[in-house]
């Protein structure tokens, strides 16, 4: 049977939009069937496979828009069948460094979800071409 990874994407601005569908390519050369999500609905994504969540934060450490609706039905889910990945895109010079990608994550293990690597929290003042460095992580957890 083949592995699904579904790519769910929080942007405001569109660069983690880009960095979510170089993921998405990664997985794809990997053999995975693969689908991405830019307006994230629970009820349109099978709940079991692997999910990789790619998100930036913004206002004062919150989730973009797009994402707050999925990212609040994960509430009510059990995800014991997802696997995940968790990349943030962020700006380090917010004390709020990431606290997007970090909400993510803790809702994702609250709802019973494995995590498969720690997560990649990408600073945007370092990476200005972050899907670099983020093909590169993905490409290397994918061999292990
Ligand atoms: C108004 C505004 C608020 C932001 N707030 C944060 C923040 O609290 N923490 C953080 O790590 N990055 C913050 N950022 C940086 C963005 O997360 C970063 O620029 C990211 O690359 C944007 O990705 P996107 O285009 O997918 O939205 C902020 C950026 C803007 C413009």
């Amino acid at each position: 049977m083949t592995n699904t990874l579904s790519v769910i994407v929080g942007s405001v601005l569109g660069a983690s939009e880009y960095v979510g569908e170089a993921l998405e390519q990664v997985g794809k050369n990997a053999g995975f069937d693969t689908q991405i999500q830019f307006e994230p609905n629970i009820d349109t994504l099978p709940l079991k496979g692997t999910w990789l969540i790619c998100t930036s934060t913004h206002g004062a450490g919150d989730l973009p828009e797009n994402i707050q609706p999925f990212a609040e039905a994960l509430e009510n889910c059990d995800l014991s069948g997802i696997k995940a990945y968790v990349v943030g895109l962020g700006d380090s010079s917010y004390d709020t460094f990431c606290h997007g990608a970090i909400a993510m994550e803790r809702k994702l293990l609250k709802a019973g979800a494995t995590i498969l690597a720690e997560p990649l929290h990408i600073d945007v003042l370092n990476h200005p071409i972050p899907e670099d460095i983020a093909v590169d992580w993905f490409n290397k957890q994918l061999q292990n």
